[in-house]
């Protein structure tokens, strides 16, 4: 007999493994854990060698890895309602960003805060992330914009971590918009970001990536390169909000770096995603930004399957384009509105959102060796936590 703290029994198991089956599935499946590992998979049949400090009988319902966020600007000081109002008048995303309004408005509102009421403030939204089954939440910086503001956005994201339980990958996005104070020095807030921002955010360790937001509301190419080339130097891979309101080959960029993930991506094109196959780089989904904007142009989903990249979805919580903590509408919308399968979305918040925050050996699997964080869902069939949009919540057996 083998002893394990806890068995789960008679589940219909979504491993997202590559196992040959649908999402990884083992219909009937057991798993075994012990000291927070997953030490075995396989059927319920095969599984009488256990002595099990507890069991679990999961009555034939599904059983999912934890989810992973893996796109969030999660934390964020004041609100912009009053933007929805003006897109809703005929206003742009853009017309508004070049107004002085947009990501600058925020900027305004998260430098006024304390990294108290920031906390507090993204306490809600986290909460509502983890009612789903979130346990892996990405959260960037980039309404700071000068070195203090950014390393107090960061550490809110840590402290949020501490409150909440959750895993918290932080990403510095510096660069997200040029700073009121650099409106006429715009190799002056690249240096700052590459000789100050990021060099602190490293050392001090706040940081576990950096990105960017490489559009012509945002930096170019060659500004964005000049990032990279600083995050490089101090051992950070590299993202990138890259395509999402023009083609600017910012996910051929992000590849060139070897990036983790290329994010929005609805205006790149074939040469950027051969560069992305190349370097295996993750293509990061965020079909609520793209409703949200009532955007028209999609993702190109073919083209990121014939090349076999892999596909991630997530939030983009943000005040701005994604006012959502709802992930499992983002599948939802993932398959309504960009023709994802139900196995691509599933995997897009386990797997693969998991190999775009580089956690993809500990998270996003039910496989020896993983982050045993466990959910059991009130459904038999994996599709109901695609098509319910959020209705159907999840149990977290074990965290
Ligand atoms: O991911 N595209 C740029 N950044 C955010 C929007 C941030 C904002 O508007 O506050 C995004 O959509
Ligand atoms: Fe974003």
């Amino acid at each position: 007999m083998t002893k394990c703290d806890l068995l789960i029994k008679h589940a219909e198991l979504i491993t997202c493994t590559d196992n040959g089956q649908v999402c990884g599935l083992i219909s009937n499946g057991a798993v075994a854990v012990s000291d927070n590992k997953i030490i075995w998979t396989g059927s319920s049949a095969s599984c009488k060698n256990f002595d099990a400090l507890s069991t679990v009988d999961a009555q034939g319902q599904v059983v999912t890895p934890a989810l992973i966020d893996c796109h969030t600007h999660l934390i964020f000081g004041g609100n912009r309602a009053n933007e929805f109002a003006m897109r809703l008048a005929g206003a742009n995303y853009e017309d508004i960003a070049r107004a002085g309004g947009g990501i600058l408005s925020t900027v305004k509102a998260t430098r006024e805060a304390s990294i108290e009421t920031l906390v507090e403030a993204a306490l809600p939204r986290a909460e509502h992330l983890m009612s789903q089954g979130v346990r892996t939440v990405e959260i960037k910086s980039g309404y700071g914009l000068d070195l203090d503001n950014e390393l107090k956005m960061l550490k809110a994201a840590k402290l949020l971590a501490e409150h909440t339980g959750l895993k918290v990958s932080t990403t510095l996005l510096a660069a997200h918009a040029l700073p009121p104070e650099y409106k006429d020095n715009r190799a002056g807030y690249i240096d700052l970001i590459c000789k100050e921002i990021i060099p602190q955010a490293a050392k001090l360790k706040l940081a576990d990536a950096v990105d960017a937001f490489c559009e012509g509301i945002g930096f170019t190419v060659d500004e964005t390169r000049q990032v990279f080339e600083a995050a490089a130097r101090w051992g950070l891979p590299v993202k990138l909000h890259a395509d999402q309101l023009s083609n600017l080959s910012g996910a051929g960029l992000v590849a060139e770096f070897g990036g983790l993930s290329a994010d929005h991506i609805e205006y790149t094109d074939e040469a950027s995603i051969k560069k992305m196959a190349q370097a295996d780089t993750v293509a990061t989904l965020l079909p609520y930004a793209f409703y949200a904007l009532q955007e028209t142009q999609k993702p190109p989903i073919d083209l990121f399957r014939k090349h076999g990249i892999d596909m991630a979805i997530a939030t983009d919580c943000n005040p701005g384009t994604a006012p959502t903590t709802n992930l499992l509408q983002c599948l939802h919308m993932a398959c309504t509105q960009f023709g994802l399968t139900v196995e691509e979305a599933i995997l897009g918040v386990t797997k693969h959102a998991a190999k775009a925050l580089n956690l993809d050996e500990a998270r996003g699997q039910i496989a020896k060796g993983f982050d045993a964080q466990l959910l059991l869902w009130p459904i038999k069939d994996v599709a109901d936590m695609v098509y319910w949009q959020g209705n159907k919540l999840p149990q977290v057996i074990t965290d």
